[in-house]
């Protein structure tokens, strides 16, 4: 135990509790954080925007509701939208791509992406209560694997057609599906249709899913891009196919910064295209998962701002006024002592000292007095910074 607290601490050192240990963390906000877990528990669906200024826990909100929805079960996906990630918004097929990247499954260990994703999906599916269920049958058309009866994407039953037959390049898969590189059509078909045909009795073959008619030509089947993003669409609704066949109860995508889409998205055309992607997470008859997007307050301002003065303003931005939103307060300080009392706790079992003291408690309060002025955006990292080193400091003198 103490070597795990040890852990928890040097992570604590930097201001922020590690992955596994946010909910204990988590001081605070009782009645958003139970309407926020109920929702999850409940399995509701819908987007909502979480709005609150820098510094007051959007990110930590967001990684609350990866751990309680793992744990409730659900797949979960998380992006950051910073320049870092290079993720523009007006291009369903780069933000499936971080959808992938980000994709956790319960019980994975941190581990993120396509590989645990589809091998956990494999690995279910040699369990025969799971293999025999109705979806799964639907899936891989009765094990035939010619084709699907509800994968809508062409192009993700190839793929996890190809993952479960072992007959295939797992690293080419991955990579594809995050969009990283461009492949020649040719070859993905033959990494991934022919060579895997040898697999199953029957061979690949578009005929037999309706869905499927859309796609004419070999290039468009592995094109995430073309034709309005048709199949970036389908292969997000297709995720959630597979997930709940194989026991999950649906995907939760988390977008952190997406205020960023202000900013990195500079042609005002293409900024009207990632608006309309937002509206298709809210209302949107193309994705009925769960969605959560973390903003500054003034986001919804700025939008209006943008459209208006580059004179693109029109009815279906009121829209914009009436996205579900969230609105979270900053801790507060009886919420800062709290949190304090917990990483007090931490420490003594860390460094397994008694820091049950009135000395040690009163102590406290005059660190987290101090800290109280520092400004919002880093007050909670200060404190938790500043509690650890004083306790630090009491060891050594003791
Ligand atoms: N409810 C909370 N309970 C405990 N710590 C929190 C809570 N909300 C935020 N924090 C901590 O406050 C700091 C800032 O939060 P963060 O989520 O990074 O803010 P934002 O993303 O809004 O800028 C982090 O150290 C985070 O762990
Ligand atoms: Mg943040």
């Amino acid at each position: 135990m103490s070597v795990d607290a040890r852990r928890l601490i040097e992570s604590l050192r930097s201001g922020i509790p590690p992955e596994g240990h946010v909910r204990y963390f988590t001081v605070g906000r009782l009645s958003e954080i139970t309407e926020l877990t109920t929702r999850l528990q409940q399995g509701e669906s819908g987007a909502l925007l979480l709005k609150a200024n820098y510094g007051s826990g959007k990110s930590h909100l967001l990684r609350f509701i990866r751990e309680t929805a793992l744990k409730e079960g659900f797949a979960v996906s998380t992006i950051t939208l910073d320049a870092k990630s290079a993720v523009r918004f007006n291009r369903m097929d780069q933000i499936l791509g971080a959808i992938w990247q980000g994709l956790e499954v319960p019980n994975q260990l941190g581990n993120k992406g396509v590989y645990p994703f589809f091998d956990w999906i494999c690995q279910q599916a040699r369990n025969s209560k799971i293999s025999s269920g109705e979806e799964w049958q639907k899936i891989t058309n009765k094990n035939y694997w010619n084709y699907s009866k509800i994968i809508e994407s062409p192009a993700i039953f190839i793929a996890i057609r190809a993952w479960f037959s072992s007959r295939c390049d797992k690293n080419l898969i991955q990579d594809w599906l995050y969009q990283k590189s461009t492949y020649k059509t040719t070859y993905l078909y033959h990494e991934l249709v022919n060579k895997v045909n040898a697999s199953y009795r029957y061979e690949f073959s578009l005929n037999g899913n309706l869905n499927w008619t859309a796609y004419t030509s070999k290039p468009q089947i592995f094109s995430f891009s073309s034709q309005g993003y048709i199949q970036s669409w389908a292969a997000l609704r297709d995720i959630k196919t597979l997930a709940c066949a194989a026991g999950l109860r649906g995907l939760i995508i988390l977008f952190d910064e997406f205020e960023d889409i202000l900013s990195n998205i500079p042609n005002i055309g293409h900024q009207e295209i990632a608006f309309q992607n937002l509206f298709q997470f809210f209302i949107g008859k193309q994705f009925q998962g769960t969605s959560f997007f973390a903003v500054t307050p003034e986001f919804i301002d700025k939008c209006k701002f943008r459209l208006f003065s580059k004179n693109r303003w029109d009815s279906s931005y009121f829209q914009l006024d009436n996205l579900p939103t969230f609105e979270m307060t900053p801790l507060d300080l009886a919420d800062l002592q709290e949190l304090a009392k917990k990483v007090k706790d931490i420490h003594g079992i860390a460094y397994e000292w008694n820091t049950n003291s009135s000395f040690i408690e009163s102590g406290i309060i005059s660190v987290i007095q101090q800290t109280g002025n520092i400004a919002v955006q880093d007050r909670t990292r200060q404190t938790i910074r500043a509690v650890i080193s004083f306790l630090d400091e009491q060891i050594e003198e003791n």
